[in-house]
């Protein structure tokens, strides 16, 4: 087949949700239909057997989801999915950031029964800022939920994205009877029984107000449904698929993902209605067109998360890399733009649940991963042919900060380790106090609970216990000046410099008060905001 039909086949997509709406078991069931798992409870099983192996329930929630299932690829109606995992936990924000930017489009998925939650508004943001296409799966409507209408307005009025329902529920918990696709008039009844749904029956109707429909519900439930189905249609507004493709509107479809209900309707629609990899902006310093087509046969892409021992069993780091144009093939030679070094990929693989096969061929929208990458960071632009760059990958503003140190001096060298890991997987952020031997790393994060993800592991994976002793600060600022001009830097007492990874000098600060104070002092310094080129650091061997 030639490249270009290929990529069309690609399908690229992350589920975004709040914890509980139902992700994984949405994942599983997607998984079943590719025929990638054969029997329903393997994903969850995993996960609920991590759960209550470990004290770190949380923890060990979020590693068990992220080492079972971080890129799944699996086949569908002649097309080639790739799904690709975000972490559930509201802390990751960041990491999810990185993986969206792997993917083409999103699901959101809710929980009828609760609406938009706060992680569910974080996420969201995220994908708006990518611009992405976002499909809604309104779920668990086998469960009591809120009012379809309610919930339609609040993707708009919270979220301020326009909110189009694909199909339309009759009932919902005991009254639930199916959906109704808006487009075909089909009616998909939902069939209760004692093992959940079984595969829904279909029916075709003439109309929302055909007898056959009428006679499935009560009163009470029929007129909700006629009412709410009244208005959509009433507002006359026609499926805009160009302001689905910008993100500005979100195509709504409701079921329940634990009784497979209204799933595979949702992936047949997803199907035919996400985009396939698109043209790839690079860095604007670029002066040779601005993108890159995904079906030009040179090899393209970009490296957009680093995970170390991801199995305890092989003990290894995998560097997963977007491809966004031409064929991957095995031990091709590309070149690293970031170090200018040429680099044989030669392990390439594809990764599902526990085990990793090899992967001979793949195209633009794929991902692989690499085993042992030494000379990838984080923002790396791999390419074949002419010079190209993808645009660097920022890393977010550390709002938390903490003094790191080993508890028994003589794991110094394992503790040195584990802290450069941690930073170049992008899940921690690291500073020393300003001129210092290095000793003490600063560790600087988003979210807190990656203070207890960065502990936990330096324990579980480097053998390392350490004490992490929070410090006041709460903002960070790059100080744009000469190492000796930034040492001069009047700070205000609460206020610390620091240096970064590679030496550069970096302000922290307890409060904007504080800062606006160092401005005052220091009228010849700039503060700047930091948004770190994570592909500009370098990497430790
Ligand atoms: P997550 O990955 O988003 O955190 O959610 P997960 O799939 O683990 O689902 C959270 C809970 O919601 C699970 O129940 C799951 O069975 C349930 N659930 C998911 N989809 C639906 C649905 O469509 N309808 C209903 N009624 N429930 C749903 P649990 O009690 O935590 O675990 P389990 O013992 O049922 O697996």
């Amino acid at each position: 087949m030639n490249l270009t039909d290929e990529v069309r086949k690609r399908r690229t997509f992350a589920i975004i949700s709040h914890p509980d709406a139902g992700k994984t078991t949405l994942t599983e069931k997607l998984l079943l239909y590719g025929g990638a798992i054969h029997v329903a409870g393997q994903v969850s099983a995993r996960k609920r057997q991590r759960a209550v192996t470990s004290d770190w329930m949380e923890l060990e929630r979020e590693r068990g989801i992220s080492i079972t299932s971080t890129v799944l690829q699996f086949p569908y109606e002649g097309h080639t999915i790739n799904l690709l995992d975000t972490p559930g936990h509201q802390d990751f924000g960041e990491d999810t950031y990185r993986t969206l930017l792997a993917a083409d489009a999103a699901v959101m998925l809710i929980d009828a029964a609760k609406g938009v939650e706060p992680q569910t508004k974080k996420l969201f943001a995220i994908c708006r800022e990518r611009k992405i296409p976002l499909f809604t799966f309104m779920n668990k409507m086998d469960r009591p939920s809120r009012d379809p209408l309610e919930l339609l307005d609040e993707l708009e009025r919270v979220l301020g994205i326009g909110a189009f329902a694909m199909n339309w529920p009759l009932g919902s918990g005991d009254t639930f009877k199916g959906v109704y696709d808006r487009e075909t008039r089909e009616l998909h009844l939902f069939e209760r029984s004692a093992h959940g749904a079984k595969r829904a029956a279909v029916q075709t109707v003439a109309d929302a107000r055909d007898p056959k429909l009428r006679e499935l519900v009560d009163d009470v439930t029929y007129q909700q449904f006629i009412d709410g189905l009244d208005l959509l249609e009433g507002a006359g507004e026609a499926f805009d698929r160009d302001a689905m493709l910008r993100g500005e509107i979100t195509p709504v479809f409701f079921g329940s993902a634990v009784t497979n209900f209204g799933v595979q309707l949702f992936l047949d629609r997803f199907i035919a209605m996400s985009p396939p990899p698109a043209a790839r902006a690079l860095r604007e310093t670029q002066d040779d067109g601005g993108s890159v087509e995904p079906d030009d046969a040179r090899f393209s892409g970009f490296v957009f998360k680093i995970q170390a021992n991801m199995d305890p069993r092989h003990r290894d780091r995998i560097a997963f890399v977007r491809i966004c144009s031409g064929r991957f093939e095995r031990d091709m030679t590309v070149r690293n733009a970031r170090t200018g070094k040429d680099v044989r990929l030669s392990r390439a693989m594809k990764l599902f649940a526990d085990e990793r096969e090899s992967l001979d061929d793949a195209v633009a929208g794929d991902v692989l991963g690499f085993a042992n990458p030494g000379s990838f960071a984080i923002g790396d632009t791999l390419y074949e042919g002419a010079p190209i760059e993808f645009p660097p990958i920022p890393s977010f503003a550390p709002e938390h900060f903490a003094a790191v140190r080993s508890i028994d001096t003589g794991s110094y060298k394992s503790f040195g380790k584990g802290i450069a890991q941690l930073r170049e997987e992008g899940a921690v952020q690291i500073f020393y106090p300003w001129g210092s031997t290095r000793s003490e790393p600063i560790v600087a994060v988003v979210g807190e609970l990656q203070f207890e993800v960065a502990k936990y592991r330096l324990q579980a994976e480097y053998g390392v216990k350490t004490i992490f002793s929070t410090l006041p600060y709460a903002l960070a600022r790059r100080v744009e000046a000469d190492a000796q001009r930034a040492a001069r830097a009047q700070l205000p007492s609460n206020a610390k410099l620091v240096e970064d990874w590679e030496g550069r000098p970096v302000a922290l600060f307890e409060s904007e008060w504080s800062l606006r104070l160092a401005q005052e002092w220091n009228a010849d310094l700039v503060f700047a905001p930091f948004v770190a080129d994570i592909s500009q650091e370098t990497v430790s061997p």
